[in-house]
């Protein structure tokens, strides 16, 4: 993890409610207070069965709450005094109970008691639901949960997967990190809200036979950044990605491929719908023109086997060609080994985009940080040295501000 302290200034009450997944909640703790958050927990009494105060407050640094009749604020009023100090509410994990609660206006105890005497306009309340998959399933639960989220709350999760009663489906609570990562995302300037956003990562794979293919270094971290940047900027983001092992970032749609051609048709029919398209991807640019069927053997040959490439098809390119209702506003990436401002500048020439973000491919290739040249018609700046998310957040700003003369 980067040493990015993403909620520096930012103060959370997390309210636990009965789950196991209470468990989970000590580790969302330490992943807030990590990236800088000051943390207040809430537990409810049903939460009490699962983990210990003890815990929560040697992890968050402070005293928990439990009561309503808790005598230490002033004025006697722990909802009131808790709520208006939050610059967030987060309920994880949120039993099947207290969603009917809060469904309800309920305010039988300090956690329900502080949602409800939230300022909803100024402080969000996210729920992430844990509960056993029949429940989640529950007509019941489902009109609560939507009424949940009619009244305002970000409703996060569930996940699908093995549940602690050994059944396995919808019920699960996001992983600490995930949800760390959504409350991350709310406080992102919404910079890109209301745009569409597409954008391609990581290597292709041209396959030679069964086996064995061409690809290269590129690990998508820098596409996926761009993608997870974009998302919390509150853009609608697509991201085409070729054969890497990461994971999506919250709230985007993806789509996976392997070679030039197939990210290509993916991409062509999607590029008219969308405002933006930011091509990160390091594509191929030729692929053997036949396909071996099976495996090429060596078979005690002396002769090495030699193959004919065919030139891929340049997406970018493709992209930024398309008439001009239906292109997007266009970024391509320059990873280059020397003479990144010349070799940048003509690739802004030749593929006809507006920007160029030019990088040196050994330095960047699989690594967490990087550097980024900006290059336009106008010139070149550069975005310092940092972690590939801080850099791209820097990128999705510059690409904002860029676009505010086309209308939405
Ligand atoms: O000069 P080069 O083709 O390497 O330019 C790199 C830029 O073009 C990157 O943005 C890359 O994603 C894009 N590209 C593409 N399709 C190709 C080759 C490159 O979209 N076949």
């Amino acid at each position: 993890m980067s040493d990015r302290q993403d909620l520096l200034g930012r103060h959370v009450l997390l309210g636990l409610t009965g789950g196991v997944a209470c468990y989970k909640a000590a580790e969302l703790t330490r992943e807030l207070t990590r990236a800088g958050a000051t943390v207040q927990v809430v537990m409810t009494e049903a939460a009490l069965q699962f983990i210990t105060p003890v815990t929560m407050q040697a992890l968050s640094g402070r005293p928990v709450f439990t009561s309503q009749w808790d005598a230490r604020p002033a004025n006697s009023m722990a909802h009131i005094e808790l709520s208006r100090e939050a610059d967030a509410i987060v309920v994880a994990p949120a039993s099947a109970d207290f969603i009917a609660q809060l469904a309800q206006g309920r305010a039988g105890e300090l956690l329900a008691l502080a949602c409800l005497a939230r300022p909803a306009e100024r402080v969000p309340l996210f729920v992430a639901p844990a509960m056993n998959r029949e429940m989640w399933a529950h007509p019941a639960t489902q009109r609560n949960v939507a009424q949940v989220a009619a009244d305002g709350a970000v409703v996060l999760g569930p996940a699908s997967g093995a549940q602690a009663c050994g059944e396995t489906g919808d019920g699960r609570m996001l992983e600490a990190v995930e949800l760390r990562d959504a409350l991350v995302a709310h406080f992102q300037p919404k910079v890109l809200a209301g745009r569409r956003v597409l954008i391609t990562a990581g290597p292709t794979f041209e396959a030679i036979d069964p086996v064995r293919g061409i690809t290269n270094h590129s690990s998508g971290k820098m596409g996926f950044a761009v993608a997870r940047a974009a998302a919390e900027a509150g853009a609608e983001v697509t991201l085409v990605a070729g054969p890497v092992h990461l994971p999506t970032p919250l709230g985007v749609r993806r789509l996976d491929v392997c070679s030039a051609q197939q990210m290509h048709d993916a991409v062509l029919p999607l590029a008219p719908t969308h405002d933006v398209f930011v091509a990160t991807a390091a594509v191929a640019d030729w692929r053997p023109s036949q396909f071996n069927e099976q495996k090429i053997k060596k078979d005690g040959k002396k002769v090495a086997p030699s193959f004919e490439l065919a030139e891929n098809p340049d997406i970018l390119a493709a992209v930024a060609r398309l008439p001009a209702q239906a292109r997007p506003w266009c970024v391509g990436f320059a990873a280059e080994s020397h003479d990144l401002v010349r070799h940048a500048r003509e690739k802004l020439e030749r593929k006809g985009v507006p920007l160029i973000v030019g990088n040196l491919g050994p330095a960047t290739f699989g690594r967490d940080d990087n550097t980024l040249l900006l290059v336009d018609a106008a010139g070149e700046r550069e975005l310092p040295h940092g972690d590939k998310l801080s850099l791209a957040r820097d990128l999705v700003r510059e690409i904002a501000s860029r676009i505010t003369r086309f209308p939405t």
